[in-house]
């Protein structure tokens, strides 16, 4: 990243203050930041520290005698190799989707020749209003990327996607783009993620506590590559990662259904905590107490999507499992490998604390090739490990 230039367009969203980490970040890898503030953006950053961090000169006025003498805005949006924009407010982004020029941000970004990307913040209910649904889009489509949202509680008080993504997910994206990483654009990916439910009645059913994260993260960060992803998830309180095709499911055969319906594909990664059975029949009414006391629940087993997709006869190249061991976790995955068919089983260890549903995992590859251990990480870095590695194996 040494010596390279990056264009950074702060909006006007409480996530600004982030983007001085980002700068930090940036200059501390040997990156030229040349900063333009829109004016909400000065509400939440002042010139001066975005100014001292950066290096460099502000640039705020389209109209500036002195700063369209010094450079002009269309050479400001050529000289960078890359155009980021963080945060990217809905305003921003509305103003870029329909190629307004009413400010020098959306100008540079209309007379920008450069790479574009995005690390949107706004409240849930716009980054989820149908307007900015097309905005998100209509600037995919015209190439531009996006990290994040993030989701989590927000400064408004509420909850929900829409919280910029943290200065170092931002600064590993702006590291993937400058290095032109879209090593898995054409290629399809199909990711299983969460738990599945599996019905008892019409109320009732059997499920489990899979939180869906570490299976988002691989179908987002496969995204970032470049993959064309199709998620088939079970229900889990994550919204569908930006650029990412989401398929909602509840049961294993409808999950299953799913996966074969997005074949043909090049990869497949099974992260769904799956149900192993199902009650074998489930009827139109609910069950009823009874003078007969508990009903006795018959189950059968479900399909093994893994299995099924590593035999099937448009078997993508590269299947990858995983598997939640709490003893002799290497054994076992070596174990479940050779007995799904799969090419890589990624192992973990979820009797250590904090890994079920926390933030972070430590993983190991199993192959036929041998064992590689990774050091515990967020989920979002194994994922984005993970990516790389899928990457390099499918030239
Ligand atoms: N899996 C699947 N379909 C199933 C069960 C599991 O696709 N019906 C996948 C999971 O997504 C995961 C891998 O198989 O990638 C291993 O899942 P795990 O639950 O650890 O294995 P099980 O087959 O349930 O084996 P065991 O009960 O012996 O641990």
């Amino acid at each position: 990243m040494d010596q390279k230039r990056i264009l950074l367009i702060v909006g006007g969203g409480i996530a600004a203050y982030k983007a001085l980490e980002l700068v930090r970040l940036l200059r501390k890898a040997g990156v030229a930041v040349r900063p333009v503030l829109t004016r909400a953006g000065a509400e939440f950053v002042t010139p001066l520290s975005l100014s001292a961090l950066c290096e460099d000169k502000v640039y705020s006025e389209l109209f500036s005698l002195t700063d369209e003498a010094e450079m002009g805005h269309i050479e400001l949006s050529r000289q960078a190799d890359l155009v980021v924009v963080a945060p990217a407010t809905a305003d921003l982004m509305a103003k870029a989707a329909s190629g307004l020029a009413s400010d020098l941000a959306s100008t540079t970004l209309l007379a920008t020749d450069k790479p574009v990307l995005m690390a949107p913040a706004m409240n849930v209910r716009m980054w989820e209003h149908a307007a900015t649904r097309r905005n998100v889009a209509r600037l995919a489509a015209d190439g531009v990327a996006l990290v994040g949202p993030d989701e989590g509680p927000m400064a408004c008080g509420e909850y929900g996607p829409g919280r910029m993504a943290e200065p170092q997910a931002i600064f590993e994206a702006v590291a993937a783009a400058l290095a032109g990483a879209r090593p898995l654009a054409g290629k399809r990916a199909i990711v299983t993620a969460g738990p599945t439910a599996e019905p008892i009645d019409p109320v009732r059913m059997i499920t489990n506590r899979s939180s869906g994260k570490q299976g988002y993260a691989i179908a987002a960060a496969l995204a970032g590559l470049g993959a064309d992803v199709v998620l088939v998830s079970g229900p889990t309180a994550l919204s569908a990662p930006a650029g990412v095709k989401r398929i909602e499911v509840e049961t294993a055969r409808e999950m299953l259904a799913a996966c074969e319906a997005a074949l043909p594909a090049e990869i497949a990664v099974c992260v769904a905590a799956v149900a192993d059975w199902r009650p074998e029949s489930c009827g139109p009414r609910k069950l009823k107490k009874g003078a007969a006391g508990p009903p006795p629940i018959a189950l059968v087993e479900n399909p093994d999507i893994l299995a099924t997709l590593s035999r099937a006869e448009r078997r993508p190249r590269l299947v990858i499992g995983f598997a939640a061991e709490t003893e002799d976790v290497e054994a076992n995955a070596r174990s479940k490998l050779q007995r799904k068919g799969c090419d890589w089983i990624v192992a973990n260890d979820v009797s250590v604390a904090g890994v079920m549903g926390g933030e972070e995992n430590a993983v190991a590859i199993i192959s036929a090739g041998g064992v590689e251990r990774w050091d515990r990480a967020p989920k979002t870095e194994v994922a984005r490990r993970l990516a790389r590695k899928i990457a390099e194996a499918l030239p």
